[in-house]
């Protein structure tokens, strides 16, 4: 079984324009694909889930899209807010935040604080305004920093220095990441945390996803050996 498992939740305007319905109805049906695979990566007992929900380049979207997407995050984070507790999910936030609504902002402090108070059977990781690059030039500022303040010395900067700087860190690299839609490409996604990652892409559109899917891509994943360039 995979430790950790990463999506990028790709295919919802695809979705909705095959059935003639606007592209936010396509966002609505992947919010609840995902609540669906959450919960049947829990039951598998995978203890860590990461989704790619809003990438650093989605801002160059239609404002009316950007919007309904935001929308849809609130309506979401106050659902979960509610359901992660009973569900034991503890959830987790990757991305720069600042520039989100004062209400997203505001259920995200309290996801946070609530899921102090119990343990929890999974952690699932949700990327907002996340962008790979991002993530390793914030690291890379923070490395300078340690080094202006004399914490750190530049030709001594080692992997774990770069990644104690990450959304990740603490958490295990992904070993496996999923990608539905059709497209083969990784969009930006985990750069620095994917290095040894097994990849695997689907036609199917995410808010077509389900278990079955998810369970055929696990039978997948264990015939894959991973060398990690050994031999
Ligand atoms: C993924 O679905 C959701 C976000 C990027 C927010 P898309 O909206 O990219 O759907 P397609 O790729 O246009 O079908
Ligand atoms: C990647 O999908 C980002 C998310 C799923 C959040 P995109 O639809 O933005 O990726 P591209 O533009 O097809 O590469
Ligand atoms: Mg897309």
């Amino acid at each position: 079984m995979p430790c950790h498992v990463a999506i990028i939740m790709d295919g919802n305007g695809r979705w909705a324009k095959k059935r003639g319905l606007p592209r936010t109805a396509g966002h609505a049906a992947g919010a609840e694909t995902f609540r669906a695979i959450a919960t049947h990566c829990k039951n598998l007992r995978i203890p860590y889930l990461t989704v790619y929900a809003f990438s650093t380049e989605n801002w160059k979207r239609p404002e009316e899209e950007v919007s309904s997407i935001m929308f849809l995050l609130e309506k979401y984070l106050l659902e979960a807010i509610e359901e992660m507790a009973k569900d034991k999910i503890k959830l987790c936030f990757f991305g720069d935040l600042s520039p989100m609504s004062g209400k997203i902002r505001k259920l995200y402090d309290e996801t946070q604080r609530i899921s102090k108070e119990y343990d929890s059977e999974i952690q699932v990781n949700i990327c907002l305004n996340y962008g790979g690059r991002d993530e390793i030039i914030r690291a890379a500022r923070s490395c300078a920093m340690d080094c202006m303040l004399g914490r750190l010395e530049p030709d001594q900067i080692a992997e774990q220095d770069i990644e104690k700087h990450l959304y990740s860190t603490g958490i295990p690299d992904p070993d496996l990441v999923i990608r539905p839609s059709g497209e083969i490409r990784i969009s930006n996604f985990l750069l620095w945390q994917s290095a040894y990652a097994e990849y695997y892409f689907t036609d199917v559109l995410w808010p077509d996803f389900n278990e079955a899917e998810f369970d055929r891509i696990l039978k997948e994943y264990q015939t894959r050996e991973r060398r990690y360039g050994g031999v």
